[in-house]
Formats: C-alpha cells, sequence, structure tokens
C-alpha cells in the first residue's frame, strides 16, 4: 500500500497532446511503481477539441476537478482554425486556468542537457537558467478585452504592485535553492524589463529593486529586453533566474528553448499559492499529431516538475536523471529539428529503461 496518494488531473490537449501525455503517464506508471507514494489520475477535457465539441475550452465541471486535484498534466492545446468570434484562439486554457485560478508564476527552465546538441558552441551545463515569467497580468491581461474597431485596436499592459511584487519574491526564493548560474556559481536574478521606454516597465523594475533588498545573498541585476533577446544567445552562462513580463517571458521561453535543443525539450510550470499545472511549453503541433513523431520529453519533464511540487522531488530526480542518462547514451537521439528518431514510443520506452540507471 502506498504511503500517500494524490490526485492529479491530467488534460490530454490537441493535436499532439494526447500522444505526449500518454508518453508522460507511462514514465509515471513506471516511476511510481518504486515510490511510496501513487498518484490517482482524473481525466479532463480541455482545450479546441472540446471547445468544438461543447462551446467552452473547458467545462465548469473539468475546472472544480483541476481545482479539487493536488496538482494538473496538461497537454499542449489549441488548433490554429479553432478561432473566437474575434480572431484569438479559442482553445488555448490561459484565462481560465492562470488567470482564474490565480497561478502567477509561469515557470520555465531552460537547461541544455548532455547529449543534446546546441545550436551555440557551449558545453553542456553551459545553459541552465530558469524563466519565472508572471502569469496573470502584463501585456496579456489584455486576452478578450482589446479595444477597437476595424480601424484601430488597443491592447492594454497592467502592472500591478501586489503583481510584482509576488512574482519578484517566487524569482528570487528559487534563486535561493538554486545552485547559481553555470559562469561563477553567482545566485542571481534578472529582471528584464523595457523602463527606458514605457512607465509600466519602470514601475516593474522599481518593485523588482525594492524587493531585491529583502535577499542581500543573491545579486539583483537588470536587463532591457532586447539587449536579454541578445544575451540569452551570447553569454546564457551568465543567468540563473530570469523575472520578466508576461509577453517578454512567452517570446524569451522560446528563444532559450532554441538554445537547448528545441522548445520540444522545454517544461514549465504555472503555479499560484494553492494550485499548479505543468506542461510543454510548446504548441499542440497538429501537422505531426497522430504519427508516433513528436518528442514527448518537454512532456515528461514537465511531469517531472509536477512531481516536485507535489513534495517528491527525489521522484521528480529519478525521471529528470533517466532522461539525462537516455540523452547522453545515445538511448534518444534528437534531430535537429528537436523532433526524435525512432519516434514517442522509442523515446518513452528509452526513459522507462534507464530509470535508476
Ligand atoms: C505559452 C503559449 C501561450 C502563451 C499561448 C498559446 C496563449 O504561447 O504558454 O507560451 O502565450 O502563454
Ligand atoms: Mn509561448
Amino acid at each position: 500500500m502506498p504511503e500517500r496518494t494524490y490526485t492529479v488531473a491530467v488534460i490530454a490537449g490537441d493535436g499532439i497532446g494526447p500522444e505526449l501525455v500518454e508518453s508522460a503517464l507511462t514514465v509515471l506508471d513506471a516511476v511510481t511503481s518504486t515510490t511510496p507514494f501513487a498518484l490517482r489520475t482524473v481525466a479532463v477535457d480541455g482545450g479546441a477539441g472540446t471547445y468544438q465539441r461543447e462551446g467552452a475550452a473547458l467545462s465548469d465541471a473539468g475546472l472544480a476537478a483541476v481545482r479539487s486535484a493536488d496538482a494538473t498534466l496538461k497537454g499542449p492545446v489549441g488548433l490554429p482554425h479553432v478561432r473566437m468570434p474575434d480572431g484569438t484562439e479559442a482553445g488555448l486554457l490561459g484565462g481560465i486556468l492562470r488567470n482564474g485560478l490565480d497561478l502567477y508564476a509561469n515557470v520555465r527552465p531552460v537547461t541544455l542537457l548532455p547529449g543534446v546538441e546546441s545550436r551555440l558552441r557551449v558545453e553542456p551545463g553551459a545553459i541552465d537558467y530558469v524563466i519565472v515569467r508572471e502569469n496573470t497580468e502584463g501585456l496579456y491581461a489584455s486576452r478578450g478585452k482589446g479595444v477597437g474597431n476595424e480601424r484601430a485596436m488597443a491592447d492594454t499592459l497592467l502592472v500591478t504592485r501586489a503583481g510584482c511584487e509576488r512574482i519578484v519574491r517566487h524569482a528570487f526564493d528559487l534563486a535561493l535553492r538554486r545552485s547559481g548560474a553555470p559562469a561563477d556559481g553567482v545566485r542571481r536574478v534578472t529582471c528584464v524589463d523595457k523602463a527606458n521606454v514605457l512607465r509600466s516597465m519602470y514601475f516593474f523594475r522599481s518593485v523588482f529593486l525594492e524587493v531585491a533588498e529583502e535577499y542581500p545573498g543573491v545579486e539583483a541585476e537588470c536587463r532591457y529586453v532586447d539587449a536579454m533577446a541578445q544575451a540569452l544567445v551570447m553569454e546564457p552562462e551568465h543567468f540563473d533566474v530570469v523575472v520578466t513580463e508576461s509577453m517578454f517571458g512567452d517570446i524569451l521561453s522560446d528563444l532559450g528553448g532554441g538554445t537547448v535543443g528545441g522548445v520540444a525539450l522545454c517544461p514549465g510550470g504555472n503555479i499560484g499559492d494553492a494550485r499548479a499545472y505543468f506542461e510543454p511549453i510548446h504548441g499542440s503541433a497538429p501537422t505531426l499529431a497522430g504519427q508516433d513523431r513528436a518528442n514527448p520529453l518537454s512532456q515528461i519533464l514537465a511531469a517531472a516538475m509536477m512531481l516536485d511540487h507535489l513534495g517528491e522531488p527525489a521522484a521528480g530526480d529519478l525521471i529528470r536523471g533517466s532522461v539525462r542518462t537516455a540523452l547522453a547514451s545515445g538511448a534518444i537521439r534528437l534531430r535537429r529539428d528537436g523532433t526524435a528518431e525512432g519516434g514517442t514510443r522509442a523515446v518513452t520506452d528509452a526513459v522507462v529503461g534507464a530509470l535508476g540507471s
């Protein structure tokens, strides 16, 4: 009998989502066969397919299931042709889950794993930072609220003091638990903004610098987002934890993915004070769906982050260790576009095969 059981809501999503989630659940099954805890999974329908069938991307019952779970594992959602009357995508769950459940920290590790060839000339280990993206305000707070007409359209970027303080604290608290930047071992939080141009961004930076005073053991620095895009390519080893507004974090996390073998290797957590869900940072790649071609590592690594969040970091480490071993040994081989040789099931088998080795 397991000593403890966690309830996990599972949203398979659209496109490649179901096969990625199946892969991650296979890995979780293998892991929990040896751990003192168990997972009880509850399938929840959500995404563009759900919108087409039910008229909403997530039903009230689905939201209630996510609310009452200990954590949620979510596949990528959205289909390009499934749109709202205003032209934005209908199948996305960000507005419902991130804002609806107040999951204000979008935590996105960018790590160059052994055996993965970066497009940059860097050693494995040289890229290991975490983007902490503010997830409930910024420019995307305007989701569904843009105003205008056929001649002009405006979206508003919102920064509140409370929103800023909590995301900046999340970033510094994370830096305290990490071992610093690869280049120099210095615990560092980099604030990324556009404080030279926008008042909202000057405000974000001012609150960042105020909160930084509470963390004398962590270096605080600020960069403009344009310079940061260059720095993440030219000197990625300098960075440890990066905190930023939602749209900047959205863009920079894909840029970061491009330096570590592609977004197909990149997981993320959407974390609030009470609830959290874990997902790949990429989309549902409908053209790859159903062909056993998608690389499931982002989803498998998202499952590992979920285990950390549930308070089972040893199990999370087991998965991450196994992914590293499988990549380093050549049991998983990635193509330059981020897809995996052998396909989704072969990668899953390689990760399961390397567990505990
Ligand atoms: C992401 C995605 C979403 C976002 C989209 C699909 C709304 O790009 O999670 O990065 O911008 O947050
Ligand atoms: Mn994105």
